[in-house]
This record gives structure tokens, sequence and C-alpha cells, in this order.
């Protein structure tokens, strides 16, 4: 039954669709098809999933294996392997020029590796051209056709695969309604908000319903409030539609609240992989831990000494770990707690105290450093005033001050 080609790769890659594939396929292929579809219907996707998984068909995974890209002396991404899992939402965080943008081309084939392997499901796609890698690319700054209507642009690709018009109509219709754009289908880019114009550039990418997503900062030219709607959009369609996804920012907000998992890079290198919870929750060097938390992690340097934690000498917080300099000590605003001066594990003057909305950030000073406690909204501390912070001794992380890698103490 599998054997059918057309009507396997029709329904892989538009499973999400499965009452139009059975419409397409009684048009195509007469009745046998159509009453394979139906079984597919009727067995629903755990049925499918498990086939997937038994035959290892239409398993849209990627595997980057030790893919490196240089120009020159520039090393933009750096010996890095990756298995990205089939549906998964794999987002790609890092700093500006860390070689996220790199990374992603070579997955579309838009920039020739210089060394390592790309695979997309049982096929290495390194000599495959973008056009047959079946990935659709959102980019940052949209890349619309300005003298296109709305209809136009998002039909775009099915037009260059000669889709029969009333086809291209249906799909049109559907994916401009999954995001909200069904009354703008008129309407040129220039006379669309930035919001708007996003989501041209997706509904374009789904509807071609491909084997992968790729999307390079998708949000980053929308203001504050249209990016936290979308990015809500953006998750319930990624969850409709079940198609592996490469999701690339430089937001880590972003990145926590789209991702299935989270990669963070740094010069070309992949620094932690890992589900949100976990890269928040048990950092594996300095790098992610200042990286991820807003407002970031107080990280200060010293060494231990007696189980206390010392900055020059000043003992500010509980440890359980043997003596030894040379230290930085992590602990997040939230683990920190705001005390009346002699009540906490030490105290420290009051160097600002900041309003946020739903608490106060109140940084105090300590030998040179600075620390940041989040504490309720109502407190008020004048600058200079005497403070005590209490520490959470299991809530403190310690790295290595030479390597950046974390230490694990017991
Ligand atoms: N065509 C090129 N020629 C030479 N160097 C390049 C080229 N493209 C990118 N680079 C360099 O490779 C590194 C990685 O670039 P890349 O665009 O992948 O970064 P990025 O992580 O996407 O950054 P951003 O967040 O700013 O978009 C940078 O140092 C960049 O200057
Ligand atoms: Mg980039």
């Amino acid at each position: 039954m599998f054997d059918d080609v057309p009507l396997r790769k029709a329904i892989l890659h538009r499973r999400a669709f499965v009452p139009d594939v059975v419409s397409e396929y009684v048009a195509y292929e007469g009745k046998a098809a159509s009453l394979f579809c139906i079984r597919m219907q009727f067995f629903g996707n755990a049925a499918f999933d498990r086939w997937k998984r038994e035959t290892g068909e239409g398993m849209a995974t990627i595997s980057l294996r030790s893919l490196t890209k240089r120009w020159g002396d520039v090393i933009a991404v750096d010996d890095q392997s990756l298995e990205i899992e089939d549906t998964e939402f794999l987002v790609l965080l890092g700093p500006s020029g860390c070689g996220k943008t790199t990374t992603m081309r070579m997955i579309a084939g838009l920039e020739q590796p210089s060394a390592g392997e790309i695979w997309i499901g049982d096929r290495l796609v390194n000599d495959a051209l973008p056009k047959d890698r079946d990935v659709a690319m959102v980019f940052q700054n949209y890349g619309l056709y300005p003298h296109m209507t709305v209809f136009g642009n998002i039909a775009y690709p099915l037009k260059v695969r000669r889709t029969p018009a009333p086809e291209v109509r249906e799909r049109v219709g559907a994916a401009a309604e999954k995001v909200q754009l069904g009354d703008l289908l008129d309407r040129k880019p220039r006379e669309l908000s930035g919001g708007q114009r996003q989501r041209v550039a997706l509904a374009r990418a789904i509807v071609r319903r491909p084997q992968v997503f790729l999307m390079d900062e998708p949000l980053s030219n929308l203001d504050a409030k249209l990016r936290v709607t979308m990015r809500a959009e953006l998750k319930h369609l990624s969850h409709e539609l079940q198609i592996t996804t490469v999701y690339v920012t430089h937001d880590q907000i972003e990145a926590m609240t789209l991702a299935d998992r989270v990669a963070i890079m740094d010069r070309g290198r992949i620094q932690q992989l890992g589900r949100p919870e976990e890269i928040y929750n048990d950092p594996k060097n300095l790098f992610v831990a200042g990286f991820i938390g807003s407002p970031a992690m107080n990280l200060v340097e010293g060494g231990i000494a007696e189980n206390r934690f010392r900055i020059d000498g000043t003992a500010i917080a509980p440890v359980d770990a043997p003596s030894r300099d040379g230290l930085v000590l992590g602990v997040r605003p939230e683990d920190l707690t705001l005390t009346a001066a002699g009540e906490g594990d030490f105290d420290a003057p009051v160097y600002a105290s900041e309003l946020t909305g739903e608490s106060v950030l109140v940084t105090v000073e300590v030998g040179g450093n600075r620390i940041a406690a989040k504490a309720d909204r109502q407190v008020q501390h004048a600058i200079g005033e005497r403070v005590g912070i209490g520490v959470d001794a299991s809530r403190i992380y310690l790295f290595d001050a030479a390597s950046g890698e974390r230490l694990r103490t017991g």
C-alpha cells in the first residue's frame, strides 16, 4: 500500500490537511487512493506516527554533522553537530554574529558548507539545490514582492510549481485565514503594517506545506506589543501544522516561549542544547548563565573560605563546597530576598531601585559589584540606605572563573 509514491508524498507533506489530500487524490488517482486516505484519517495521527517511526519514511528530521563554514579567516560555524527531531520546534539563540543565519542558510541550501554534512530525513542534501530540499524560509526582512498583491505574494510559491488555479485559490485562502489576512488579499505590501507584512511572509511559507520551516528572526521588525501577539500566533500555528521548524532569534523570551529545545550559540559553537527549563535551571557555563534570564543572573567573582562565598573577604552567601579562589558565583535576582539590615546573609547599600511593573528591582553594591534582587512591588528604599540580602544556598551556581565552566557540587 505504501508503495504508491505520489500518494505517500502527498500524505507525508500534508498530513495536517488530510481532508484536502482526500479530495486531491480522489481527483487524481480514483477510488483506491480515496479509500486509503479515508483509512489514514480513521487510524489518525497515532498510527501514522507509528508507521513513520517503524519505517523511518517521511521523517523530517534534520541532522547537522560536523558542520563548518569559513570565509577566509572568519569561522562563522565551527564544527557543529545537531540532531533535530521530526516535528520539533528548535530555536537557535545567540548574540549577533554567532553564526545563526549562516547555519540556517546552509540548511536551506543558500550557502555551501566548508565541511560537514546536512541530512534532511534520510537524505544527504549537501549537493541538493534549495528548490529540491522542500524547505520554506521566512526571512527577517519579509522579502515580499512590492508590485504584487497579498494574494499574489502568497500564491507565488504555488504558481512557480504550476499548481492549477482553483487549487491556488483554495490554498491561498486557507493560508491567509490561518494568519488572519483573509480581508487584505487585494492590498499591496506598502499598504500594510509591519505585522501584516510579516504575516504575509508567514502565509507564503505555510501555503506550500513544506517538510521543514526555517525562520530567521521573523518577528524582529515588529514593535514590542505586536511581537508578543505574533509570538502567540506562531506558537499556535506550529502546534497546528506539526512541521519541523528551525527558528533563529537573539531574543531569549521568544526562544524560551516558542521552543521545544533551544540551542544556544556563541562564536560559531553550540554552547548548550536543551529544553527551555533545562537551560534556565541548569546552565552549563558562564555564557549560558549570563545570556538566559531577564533581568540577567548576578555573576560576581570571588572565592570560598569557611563555607562562605566571599568578595574581597566579605561573606555574601553560604556555600557547601571546599575553599578555593578563582570562582564566579551566579544567582538570579528572583532567588534573592530583601530583608532589613542585619537579617539577611549580608548587608549592603542600595545603589538603585527600579519599579518594573509587577516587582521592584533593587540593586545593591558590594565590593565594587552590583547585585540585583527582585522584591515585592510595595518595597521602597532610598538610594544609599543599608538593606539585608538573603541568599538561598540551593539556588546558587558556581563557575570556574578561568574556563567559565560550571562547577558541580554534591
Ligand atoms: N558572506 C560573508 N562573508 C564573510 N563573512 C561573513 C559572511 N556572512 C556572514 N559572515 C560572518 O560570519 C559570522 C556569522 O554571521 P551570521 O550572519 O551567521 O550571524 P548571526 O548569528 O545571524 O548574527 P545576527 O544576529 O546579527 O543576524 C559573522 O562574523 C559575519 O560577519
Ligand atoms: Mg542573522
